[in-house]
Protein backbone atom coordinates (compact mmCIF):
# COMPACT_ATOMS: atom_id res chain seq x y z
CA UNK A 1 0.00 0.00 0.00
CA UNK A 2 2.32 2.30 0.90
CA UNK A 3 4.56 1.54 -2.24
CA UNK A 4 2.07 2.08 -5.18
CA UNK A 5 -1.80 3.09 -3.15
CA UNK A 6 -3.86 3.42 -6.68
CA UNK A 7 -2.26 -0.16 -7.84
CA UNK A 8 -3.41 -1.81 -4.07
CA UNK A 9 -6.82 -0.04 -4.24
CA UNK A 10 -7.70 -0.80 -7.74
CA UNK A 11 -6.72 -3.97 -7.30
CA UNK A 12 -8.74 -4.43 -3.71
CA UNK A 13 -11.68 -3.32 -6.10
CA UNK A 14 -11.47 -5.32 -8.73
CA UNK A 15 -11.42 -8.08 -6.75
CA UNK A 16 -13.64 -7.38 -4.12
CA UNK A 17 -16.18 -4.38 -5.61
CA UNK A 18 -16.60 -1.29 -4.72
CA UNK A 19 -17.30 -1.29 -0.62
CA UNK A 20 -14.40 -3.04 0.58
CA UNK A 21 -12.91 -3.86 4.04
CA UNK A 22 -9.02 -3.80 4.96
CA UNK A 23 -8.19 -5.10 8.22
CA UNK A 24 -5.57 -2.95 9.00
CA UNK A 25 -3.71 -3.49 12.47
CA UNK A 26 -5.28 -4.28 15.36
CA UNK A 27 -9.02 -2.26 16.29
CA UNK A 28 -8.23 -0.03 13.10
CA UNK A 29 -10.40 -0.72 10.09
CA UNK A 30 -9.51 0.77 6.83
CA UNK A 31 -12.58 0.93 4.10
CA UNK A 32 -12.14 1.67 0.37
CA UNK A 33 -15.34 2.53 -0.59
CA UNK A 34 -15.89 3.64 -4.64
CA UNK A 35 -19.72 4.54 -5.08
CA UNK A 36 -21.09 7.98 -5.41
CA UNK A 37 -23.75 7.35 -2.59
CA UNK A 38 -20.48 6.57 -0.28
CA UNK A 39 -18.92 10.17 -1.52
CA UNK A 40 -22.07 11.73 -0.49
CA UNK A 41 -23.18 10.30 2.83
CA UNK A 42 -19.22 11.08 4.09
CA UNK A 43 -18.50 14.14 2.89
CA UNK A 44 -22.02 15.57 2.75
CA UNK A 45 -24.66 14.30 4.53
CA UNK A 46 -22.58 13.35 7.75
CA UNK A 47 -19.26 15.62 7.11
CA UNK A 48 -19.45 16.48 10.84
CA UNK A 49 -18.74 12.81 11.86
CA UNK A 50 -15.55 12.80 9.87
CA UNK A 51 -11.82 14.34 10.08
CA UNK A 52 -9.27 14.62 7.52
CA UNK A 53 -7.59 10.89 7.99
CA UNK A 54 -4.36 9.91 9.54
CA UNK A 55 -3.11 9.73 5.82
CA UNK A 56 -2.60 13.33 5.68
CA UNK A 57 -0.21 13.25 8.81
CA UNK A 58 2.52 13.65 6.61
CA UNK A 59 0.96 16.50 4.76
CA UNK A 60 -0.07 18.31 7.56
CA UNK A 61 3.87 18.00 8.93
CA UNK A 62 4.63 20.24 6.27
CA UNK A 63 1.76 22.25 5.50
CA UNK A 64 0.50 22.61 9.11
CA UNK A 65 -2.06 24.97 9.20
CA UNK A 66 -2.84 25.95 6.13
CA UNK A 67 -6.61 24.98 4.70
CA UNK A 68 -6.08 21.96 3.03
CA UNK A 69 -4.81 20.05 6.56
CA UNK A 70 -6.40 22.35 9.83
CA UNK A 71 -9.32 21.25 11.14
CA UNK A 72 -12.16 22.66 13.59
CA UNK A 73 -11.82 26.38 14.25
CA UNK A 74 -8.50 27.41 12.87
CA UNK A 75 -9.64 26.03 9.58
CA UNK A 76 -13.23 27.94 10.01
CA UNK A 77 -11.49 30.98 9.82
CA UNK A 78 -8.65 30.51 7.37
CA UNK A 79 -11.17 29.68 4.61
CA UNK A 80 -13.84 32.69 5.47
CA UNK A 81 -10.75 34.97 4.82
CA UNK A 82 -9.69 33.10 1.88
CA UNK A 83 -13.16 31.68 0.07
CA UNK A 84 -14.21 35.63 -1.18
CA UNK A 85 -10.93 35.84 -3.59
CA UNK A 86 -11.90 32.37 -5.20
CA UNK A 87 -15.76 33.43 -5.53
CA UNK A 88 -16.66 33.16 -9.32
CA UNK A 89 -17.51 37.28 -9.46
CA UNK A 90 -14.02 37.69 -8.43
CA UNK A 91 -12.18 35.22 -10.00
CA UNK A 92 -12.84 36.35 -13.44
CA UNK A 93 -10.55 39.42 -12.67
CA UNK A 94 -7.41 36.91 -12.55
CA UNK A 95 -7.82 35.41 -16.20
CA UNK A 96 -5.68 38.26 -18.15
CA UNK A 97 -3.10 37.38 -15.98
CA UNK A 98 -3.49 33.54 -16.48
CA UNK A 99 -3.55 34.19 -20.64
CA UNK A 100 -0.50 36.49 -20.22
CA UNK A 101 1.45 34.11 -18.23
CA UNK A 102 0.92 31.55 -20.44
CA UNK A 103 1.02 33.90 -23.82
CA UNK A 104 5.11 34.16 -22.13
CA UNK A 105 5.88 30.82 -21.61
CA UNK A 106 4.64 29.43 -25.06
CA UNK A 107 6.19 32.50 -27.02
CA UNK A 108 9.36 30.76 -25.92
CA UNK A 109 8.58 27.37 -27.25
CA UNK A 110 10.89 26.13 -30.73
CA UNK A 111 8.86 25.30 -33.26
CA UNK A 112 8.85 21.50 -34.40
CA UNK A 113 11.28 20.06 -30.67
CA UNK A 114 10.53 17.89 -28.21
CA UNK A 115 10.40 19.60 -24.65
CA UNK A 116 8.51 18.30 -21.03
CA UNK A 117 5.52 19.52 -21.47
CA UNK A 118 4.70 18.44 -17.73
CA UNK A 119 7.69 20.43 -16.79
CA UNK A 120 6.49 23.43 -19.13
CA UNK A 121 2.96 23.13 -18.13
CA UNK A 122 4.10 23.34 -14.47
CA UNK A 123 6.21 26.74 -14.93
CA UNK A 124 2.84 27.81 -16.15
CA UNK A 125 0.56 26.81 -13.42
CA UNK A 126 3.20 27.85 -11.03
CA UNK A 127 3.61 31.36 -12.58
CA UNK A 128 -0.01 31.64 -12.40
CA UNK A 129 -0.63 31.43 -9.05
CA UNK A 130 2.03 33.28 -8.15
CA UNK A 131 1.25 36.27 -9.98
CA UNK A 132 -1.96 36.45 -9.66
CA UNK A 133 -2.38 35.32 -5.94
CA UNK A 134 0.71 36.69 -4.67
CA UNK A 135 2.55 39.22 -7.24
CA UNK A 136 5.50 37.31 -6.95
CA UNK A 137 7.39 36.20 -10.39
CA UNK A 138 7.85 32.24 -9.53
CA UNK A 139 7.53 30.80 -12.88
CA UNK A 140 12.07 30.55 -12.71
CA UNK A 141 11.61 28.49 -9.54
CA UNK A 142 9.49 25.57 -11.08
CA UNK A 143 12.06 23.45 -12.06
CA UNK A 144 13.30 23.43 -8.51
CA UNK A 145 10.15 23.24 -6.79
CA UNK A 146 8.76 20.50 -8.45
CA UNK A 147 12.05 18.46 -7.82
CA UNK A 148 11.42 19.25 -4.29
CA UNK A 149 7.66 18.55 -4.67
CA UNK A 150 8.89 15.06 -6.04
CA UNK A 151 10.80 14.46 -3.03
CA UNK A 152 8.27 15.95 -0.99
CA UNK A 153 5.02 13.39 -1.81
CA UNK A 154 7.59 9.91 -1.74
CA UNK A 155 8.15 10.81 1.56
CA UNK A 156 4.97 11.71 2.30
CA UNK A 157 3.51 8.40 0.75
CA UNK A 158 6.40 6.05 2.32
CA UNK A 159 5.74 8.14 5.97
CA UNK A 160 1.79 7.06 6.05
CA UNK A 161 1.89 4.24 7.23
CA UNK A 162 4.82 4.67 9.85
CA UNK A 163 3.85 5.63 13.87
CA UNK A 164 2.18 9.01 14.90
CA UNK A 165 5.69 10.40 14.71
CA UNK A 166 5.61 11.47 11.67
CA UNK A 167 3.47 14.17 12.28
CA UNK A 168 6.68 16.28 13.20
CA UNK A 169 8.28 18.09 10.07
CA UNK A 170 11.70 17.64 12.00
CA UNK A 171 11.13 13.90 10.93
CA UNK A 172 10.97 14.37 7.18
CA UNK A 173 14.44 16.86 7.18
CA UNK A 174 16.18 13.54 8.12
CA UNK A 175 15.56 11.55 5.36
CA UNK A 176 17.73 12.08 2.49
CA UNK A 177 17.06 14.31 0.24
CA UNK A 178 13.96 16.42 1.73
CA UNK A 179 16.01 18.97 4.26
CA UNK A 180 16.61 20.72 0.41
CA UNK A 181 13.13 20.39 -0.82
CA UNK A 182 11.91 21.58 2.36
CA UNK A 183 13.91 24.20 2.87
CA UNK A 184 13.47 25.64 -0.89
CA UNK A 185 9.68 25.66 -0.01
CA UNK A 186 10.06 27.43 2.82
CA UNK A 187 12.63 30.04 0.88
CA UNK A 188 10.15 30.26 -1.65
CA UNK A 189 7.15 31.26 0.59
CA UNK A 190 9.82 33.37 2.88
CA UNK A 191 10.64 35.21 -0.68
CA UNK A 192 6.82 35.73 -1.20
CA UNK A 193 5.60 36.54 2.23
CA UNK A 194 8.30 39.66 1.90
CA UNK A 195 8.08 40.70 -1.60
CA UNK A 196 6.64 44.27 -1.93
CA UNK A 197 3.97 43.79 -4.56
CA UNK A 198 2.19 41.87 -2.50
CA UNK A 199 -0.65 40.62 -4.63
CA UNK A 200 -4.17 40.69 -3.31
CA UNK A 201 -4.79 37.72 -1.44
CA UNK A 202 -1.46 38.16 0.32
CA UNK A 203 -2.36 41.35 1.35
CA UNK A 204 -5.93 40.32 2.38
CA UNK A 205 -4.15 37.50 4.38
CA UNK A 206 -2.37 39.71 5.95
CA UNK A 207 -4.78 43.00 6.75
CA UNK A 208 -7.09 40.13 7.93
CA UNK A 209 -5.71 40.06 11.40
CA UNK A 210 -6.28 36.15 11.90
CA UNK A 211 -2.92 35.25 10.52
CA UNK A 212 0.36 34.60 13.09
CA UNK A 213 3.11 34.88 11.11
CA UNK A 214 3.49 30.72 11.41
CA UNK A 215 -0.15 30.46 10.21
CA UNK A 216 0.64 33.26 7.36
CA UNK A 217 3.54 31.23 5.98
CA UNK A 218 1.33 27.62 6.59
CA UNK A 219 -1.11 29.17 4.39
CA UNK A 220 1.07 30.97 1.50
CA UNK A 221 2.78 27.49 1.03
CA UNK A 222 -0.43 25.60 1.01
CA UNK A 223 -1.99 28.09 -1.88
CA UNK A 224 0.58 27.54 -3.61
CA UNK A 225 1.35 23.97 -3.48
CA UNK A 226 -2.46 23.09 -3.99
CA UNK A 227 -2.62 25.95 -6.59
CA UNK A 228 -1.09 24.38 -8.90
CA UNK A 229 0.24 21.05 -8.37
CA UNK A 230 -3.06 19.68 -9.63
CA UNK A 231 -3.84 22.26 -12.80
CA UNK A 232 -0.56 20.96 -13.93
CA UNK A 233 -1.14 17.41 -13.68
CA UNK A 234 -4.51 17.84 -15.00
CA UNK A 235 -3.01 20.25 -17.94
CA UNK A 236 -0.53 17.33 -18.69
CA UNK A 237 -2.89 14.72 -18.60
CA UNK A 238 -5.51 16.82 -20.87
CA UNK A 239 -2.39 16.95 -23.60
CA UNK A 240 -1.53 13.76 -23.32
CA UNK A 241 -5.20 12.67 -24.36
CA UNK A 242 -5.57 15.24 -27.12
CA UNK A 243 -2.28 13.85 -28.38
CA UNK A 244 -4.26 10.28 -28.54
CA UNK A 245 -7.32 10.98 -29.69
CA UNK A 246 -6.71 13.46 -32.94
CA UNK A 247 -10.42 14.12 -33.83
CA UNK A 248 -11.11 15.35 -29.92
CA UNK A 249 -8.01 17.77 -30.96
CA UNK A 250 -9.82 18.28 -34.35
CA UNK A 251 -12.77 19.46 -32.65
CA UNK A 252 -11.37 21.48 -29.97
CA UNK A 253 -8.77 23.43 -32.10
CA UNK A 254 -12.14 24.07 -34.46
CA UNK A 255 -14.17 25.36 -31.45
CA UNK A 256 -10.99 27.72 -30.45
CA UNK A 257 -10.57 28.89 -34.25
CA UNK A 258 -13.94 30.14 -34.29
CA UNK A 259 -14.14 31.43 -30.96
CA UNK A 260 -11.72 33.28 -30.77
CA UNK A 261 -11.08 34.10 -34.35
CA UNK A 262 -7.32 34.53 -33.61
CA UNK A 263 -7.45 37.05 -31.02
CA UNK A 264 -6.65 35.85 -27.18
CA UNK A 265 -8.96 34.75 -25.00
CA UNK A 266 -10.96 36.67 -22.15
CA UNK A 267 -12.96 34.87 -19.21
CA UNK A 268 -16.20 35.72 -21.45
CA UNK A 269 -15.31 33.17 -23.73
CA UNK A 270 -15.49 30.46 -21.58
CA UNK A 271 -18.91 30.00 -21.83
CA UNK A 272 -18.79 29.41 -25.33
CA UNK A 273 -15.94 26.68 -25.18
CA UNK A 274 -17.98 23.61 -24.13
CA UNK A 275 -16.09 21.29 -25.91
CA UNK A 276 -13.07 22.47 -24.49
CA UNK A 277 -14.39 22.10 -21.12
CA UNK A 278 -15.79 19.05 -21.86
CA UNK A 279 -12.53 18.00 -22.76
CA UNK A 280 -11.03 19.07 -19.71
CA UNK A 281 -13.46 17.35 -17.39
CA UNK A 282 -13.20 14.45 -19.10
CA UNK A 283 -8.92 13.81 -18.68
CA UNK A 284 -10.03 14.91 -14.86
CA UNK A 285 -12.45 12.29 -15.28
CA UNK A 286 -9.74 9.75 -16.04
CA UNK A 287 -7.10 11.02 -14.16
CA UNK A 288 -7.99 13.36 -11.32
CA UNK A 289 -5.24 14.93 -9.77
CA UNK A 290 -6.45 14.54 -5.92
CA UNK A 291 -6.79 11.05 -7.10
CA UNK A 292 -7.76 9.78 -3.39
CA UNK A 293 -9.86 11.20 -0.62
CA UNK A 294 -9.52 9.70 2.80
CA UNK A 295 -11.60 10.50 6.44
CA UNK A 296 -11.23 9.16 9.74
CA UNK A 297 -14.54 8.54 11.63
CA UNK A 298 -15.88 10.00 14.85
CA UNK A 299 -18.51 7.71 15.62
CA UNK A 300 -19.78 4.68 14.21
CA UNK A 301 -21.67 5.38 11.11
CA UNK A 302 -23.51 3.25 8.55
CA UNK A 303 -22.55 4.43 5.12
CA UNK A 304 -24.56 3.10 2.36
CA UNK A 305 -24.95 0.10 4.08
CA UNK A 306 -21.72 -0.60 5.11
CA UNK A 307 -21.30 -0.33 9.23
CA UNK A 308 -17.94 1.75 9.98
CA UNK A 309 -16.77 1.99 13.78
CA UNK A 310 -15.57 4.65 15.25
CA UNK A 311 -12.06 5.01 14.79
CA UNK A 312 -11.88 3.29 11.00
CA UNK A 313 -10.32 5.40 7.90
CA UNK A 314 -12.39 5.41 4.59
CA UNK A 315 -10.91 5.93 1.29
CA UNK A 316 -13.22 7.51 -1.65
CA UNK A 317 -10.80 7.74 -4.40
CA UNK A 318 -12.40 9.63 -7.46
CA UNK A 319 -9.96 7.33 -9.47
CA UNK A 320 -12.14 4.42 -8.62
CA UNK A 321 -15.82 6.24 -8.56
CA UNK A 322 -14.60 8.17 -11.86
CA UNK A 323 -13.81 4.09 -13.14
CA UNK A 324 -16.90 2.42 -11.89
CA UNK A 325 -18.59 0.78 -14.73
CA UNK A 326 -22.19 0.76 -13.49
CA UNK A 327 -22.20 4.78 -13.86
CA UNK A 328 -19.77 5.51 -16.74
CA UNK A 329 -20.19 2.95 -19.49
CA UNK A 330 -16.82 2.16 -20.89
CA UNK A 331 -15.14 3.36 -18.26
CA UNK A 332 -11.76 3.38 -19.76
CA UNK A 333 -12.43 5.55 -22.65
CA UNK A 334 -11.87 9.19 -24.02
CA UNK A 335 -15.32 10.70 -24.51
CA UNK A 336 -15.87 14.46 -23.82
CA UNK A 337 -19.29 13.81 -24.90
CA UNK A 338 -19.81 12.64 -21.75
CA UNK A 339 -19.45 16.21 -20.70
CA UNK A 340 -21.50 17.41 -23.13
CA UNK A 341 -25.58 18.98 -22.42
CA UNK A 342 -27.57 17.64 -19.90
CA UNK A 343 -26.62 15.01 -17.07
CA UNK A 344 -28.00 12.45 -15.16
CA UNK A 345 -25.83 10.57 -13.21
CA UNK A 346 -25.31 11.01 -9.91
CA UNK A 347 -23.54 14.82 -8.68
CA UNK A 348 -21.19 12.49 -6.74
CA UNK A 349 -20.35 10.43 -9.56
CA UNK A 350 -17.89 13.24 -10.53
CA UNK A 351 -16.09 14.97 -8.09
CA UNK A 352 -12.28 15.80 -9.04
CA UNK A 353 -13.23 18.99 -6.41
CA UNK A 354 -13.90 16.63 -3.37
CA UNK A 355 -17.48 17.74 -1.82
CA UNK A 356 -19.07 18.87 1.18
CA UNK A 357 -17.70 21.63 2.88
CA UNK A 358 -14.45 20.82 2.86
CA UNK A 359 -14.80 21.08 -1.49
CA UNK A 360 -11.74 22.54 -3.17
CA UNK A 361 -11.74 26.36 -2.12
CA UNK A 362 -10.10 26.77 -5.82
CA UNK A 363 -12.44 24.52 -8.43
CA UNK A 364 -13.98 27.56 -9.74
CA UNK A 365 -9.85 29.36 -10.31
CA UNK A 366 -8.98 26.06 -11.75
CA UNK A 367 -11.77 25.85 -14.15
CA UNK A 368 -11.37 28.91 -15.70
CA UNK A 369 -7.65 28.59 -15.99
CA UNK A 370 -7.41 25.19 -17.30
CA UNK A 371 -9.64 26.37 -20.12
CA UNK A 372 -8.23 29.61 -20.76
CA UNK A 373 -4.48 27.72 -20.68
CA UNK A 374 -6.18 24.96 -23.01
CA UNK A 375 -7.33 27.72 -25.37
CA UNK A 376 -4.47 30.31 -25.30
CA UNK A 377 -2.10 27.19 -26.27
CA UNK A 378 -4.31 25.48 -28.97
CA UNK A 379 -4.90 28.51 -30.67
CA UNK A 380 -1.69 28.66 -31.89
CA UNK A 381 0.34 25.48 -31.24
CA UNK A 382 -0.22 21.45 -31.22
CA UNK A 383 1.61 19.73 -28.78
CA UNK A 384 2.42 15.57 -30.57
CA UNK A 385 3.52 13.03 -27.99
CA UNK A 386 7.14 11.87 -29.06
CA UNK A 387 6.36 8.55 -30.93
CA UNK A 388 7.08 5.41 -28.93
CA UNK A 389 6.48 6.93 -25.44
CA UNK A 390 3.93 5.83 -22.70
CA UNK A 391 3.13 8.07 -19.95
CA UNK A 392 2.69 5.98 -16.73
CA UNK A 393 1.07 7.72 -13.98
CA UNK A 394 2.90 8.20 -10.44
CA UNK A 395 -0.47 8.69 -7.31
CA UNK A 396 1.06 9.86 -4.29
CA UNK A 397 -0.62 12.70 -3.49
CA UNK A 398 -1.75 13.74 -6.19
CA UNK A 399 -1.60 11.78 -9.69
CA UNK A 400 0.62 12.80 -11.83
CA UNK A 401 2.86 11.72 -15.30
CA UNK A 402 5.63 9.90 -13.65
CA UNK A 403 8.19 11.59 -15.18
CA UNK A 404 8.80 14.05 -18.16
CA UNK A 405 6.32 13.81 -20.71
CA UNK A 406 8.28 14.42 -24.20
CA UNK A 407 5.96 16.51 -26.62
CA UNK A 408 6.94 17.80 -30.01
CA UNK A 409 5.64 21.30 -30.25
CA UNK A 410 4.08 22.54 -33.47
CA UNK A 411 3.48 26.24 -34.27
CA UNK A 412 0.07 25.76 -35.94
C1 LIG B 1 -7.44 20.84 -11.32
C2 LIG B 1 -7.08 21.49 -10.23
C3 LIG B 1 -7.49 21.11 -8.83
C4 LIG B 1 -7.98 19.94 -8.33
C5 LIG B 1 -8.26 18.65 -9.08
C6 LIG B 1 -8.20 20.15 -6.91
C7 LIG B 1 -8.76 19.20 -6.06
C8 LIG B 1 -9.04 19.40 -4.72
C9 LIG B 1 -9.75 18.47 -3.86
C10 LIG B 1 -10.31 17.13 -4.27
C11 LIG B 1 -9.83 19.03 -2.62
C12 LIG B 1 -10.52 18.43 -1.39
C13 LIG B 1 -9.60 17.53 -0.62
C14 LIG B 1 -10.31 16.79 0.51
O1 LIG B 1 -11.53 16.90 0.67
O2 LIG B 1 -9.63 16.09 1.28
C15 LIG B 1 -9.16 20.32 -2.69
C16 LIG B 1 -9.01 21.18 -1.64
C17 LIG B 1 -8.35 22.37 -1.72
N1 LIG B 1 -7.85 22.97 -2.86
FE1 LIG B 1 -7.93 22.25 -4.74
N2 LIG B 1 -7.82 21.41 -6.58
C18 LIG B 1 -7.39 22.04 -7.72
C19 LIG B 1 -6.95 23.35 -7.84
C20 LIG B 1 -6.80 24.22 -6.78
C21 LIG B 1 -6.38 25.62 -6.89
C22 LIG B 1 -6.11 26.34 -8.20
C23 LIG B 1 -6.30 26.09 -5.62
C24 LIG B 1 -5.93 27.46 -5.12
C25 LIG B 1 -5.46 28.42 -5.85
C26 LIG B 1 -6.67 25.01 -4.72
C27 LIG B 1 -6.69 25.09 -3.34
C28 LIG B 1 -7.26 24.16 -2.51
C29 LIG B 1 -7.37 24.34 -1.06
C30 LIG B 1 -6.86 25.52 -0.25
C31 LIG B 1 -8.06 23.21 -0.58
C32 LIG B 1 -8.48 22.95 0.87
C33 LIG B 1 -9.87 23.50 1.05
C34 LIG B 1 -10.45 23.28 2.44
O3 LIG B 1 -10.27 22.21 3.03
O4 LIG B 1 -11.14 24.20 2.90
N3 LIG B 1 -6.98 23.91 -5.45
N4 LIG B 1 -8.70 20.52 -3.98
Amino acid sequence: MARDPLRTYGGLSRRYGDAVRVPFGVGRSFFLLSRPEHAERVLVAKQDNYVKAFTYRPLRAVLGDGLLTSEGETWRRHRRVVQPVFSQRHVVGFAPQMVETTEQVVRRWPDGVALDAAGELRKLTLGIVGRALFGSELGAESERTGRSLEALQRGAVAGTFLPAATAKRGVYRRVPGLAGALDHLDGMVQRVVRGSSGGELLNLLKESGEFGEAELRDEVLTLLLAGHETTAASLAWTFVLLSRYPAARERLEDEVDEVLGGREPKAEDVDQLPWTKAVLSEAMRLYPPAWTIERDALDDDDVAGVEVPAGSTLAIPPYLIHRNAEIWPNPEGFQPERFMGEQRRSRYAYLPFGGGRRICVGAGFAMLEATLVLATISRTHRLDLVPGVTVPGRAEITYRPAGPVPMRVIRR
